[in-house]
């Protein structure tokens, strides 16, 4: 469910910085984010599909929006796709998450500075890059934003955003969650998993700000748009994952019904190697040859010109 239409920017704001402050904790076990191996493999196909799929260089200073917890920056930064990195976010608690994760992987380049998309504390033509994941849909004036984006970079600098969910794929995800429910009662029985005590929405005040906390769900023509608005050139806007998505949901709603502990290890392997396969298909086969409106995850790219 959405923000209200008649919600204010303020208070757009204020819930999604107490809703990520008091997600912030337990937030990368409950969306499976990874920064081994599969994590880094997982960015960065993002960031080549994004940018058209050649070869993709270094970036000495990348400045993403809406961090998080560090999944999409902190996975291109171990691979030497990025050199310095400012990590912003309105949630001081997802920041916190970020630097400790930063910290123990030996991530020493990386500045945390709290703050909204809308209006940057940085100097004009500061960075080479300005990315973000899964961020947009959250931001209430996106043409504020995207001139922001446009200032702080420098001449020739890119801005990469994936992960933001397109309108149609938003309907498409509703029928695997609602199956999910429906389902969800046989196979804790089948994979011998207890029923959930407390529903995860009921958990604390933070989670029941999600419903929310969202604001856009995107046609692709609408993010083409606010490109050219803010007067980038090489604009690009893909889709991604439909098959793996549509199961991902499923997969997600069986097993929040459950208390997590009790899901067997069997199954979660099961789960995530059906993902990884489906995913495959949907790069493979349907990526290549179906419109980006049917896709449940929009990847955004574009630069600002020399
Ligand atoms: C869905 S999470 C994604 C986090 C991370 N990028 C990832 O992919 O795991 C969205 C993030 O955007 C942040 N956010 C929400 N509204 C924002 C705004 N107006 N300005 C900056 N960050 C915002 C939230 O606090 C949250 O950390």
């Amino acid at each position: 469910m959405p923000a209200s239409p008649t919600a204010t920017p303020e208070h757009i704001k204020d819930v999604n910085t107490r809703y990520h402050d008091a997600a912030a904790h337990e937030y990368d076990a409950k969306w499976g984010i990874d920064f081994g191996g599969i994590g880094q493999d997982q960015v960065r196909a993002k960031l080549v599909k994004a940018l058209g799929g050649g070869e993709v260089g270094r970036f000495d200073d990348a400045l993403e929006i809406g961090s998080g917890t560090g999944y999409f920056s902190l996975n291109l930064m171990q691979q030497g796709l990025i050199g310095r990195l400012t990590a912003t976010d309105i949630s001081p608690g997802m920041l916190a998450k970020l630097a400790s994760t930063a910290a123990g992987l030996g991530l020493d380049d990386v500045t945390t500075v709290v703050t909204e998309a809308e209006t940057l504390p940085f100097d004009d033509e500061s960075f080479d890059l300005v990315l973000g994941h899964a961020v947009l849909h959250h931001i209430p004036d996106l043409d504020r934003a995207f001139a922001e984006f446009k200032r702080v970079l420098r001449p020739g600098g890119s801005i990469v955003f994936a992960g933001e969910p397109s309108r149609y794929g938003d309907r498409l995800a509703a029928l695997p969650k609602r199956t999910g429910v429906f389902v969800a009662p046989a196979w804790r029985q089948v994979v011998g998993a207890h029923e959930r005590l407390v529903a995860e929405a009921d958990q604390s005040e933070g989670h029941s700000l999600e419903g929310e906390v969202d604001v856009h769900a995107f046609a692709p023509a609408d993010l083409r748009r606010l490109l050219e608005r803010a007067g980038f050139d090489d604009r690009r806007v893909g889709g991604e994952e439909l098959l793996a998505n549509a199961w991902g949901w499923g997969l997600r709603t069986v097993e929040s019904s459950a208390e997590p502990d009790s899901v067997p290890f069997r199954w979660r392997t099961f789960a995530f190697r059906s993902y990884i396969a489906l995913q495959k298909v949907d790069t493979r086969v349907l990526e290549p040859h179906l419109p980006a409106e049917l896709f449940y995850n929009l990847l955004v790219s574009a630069r600002k010109p020399a």
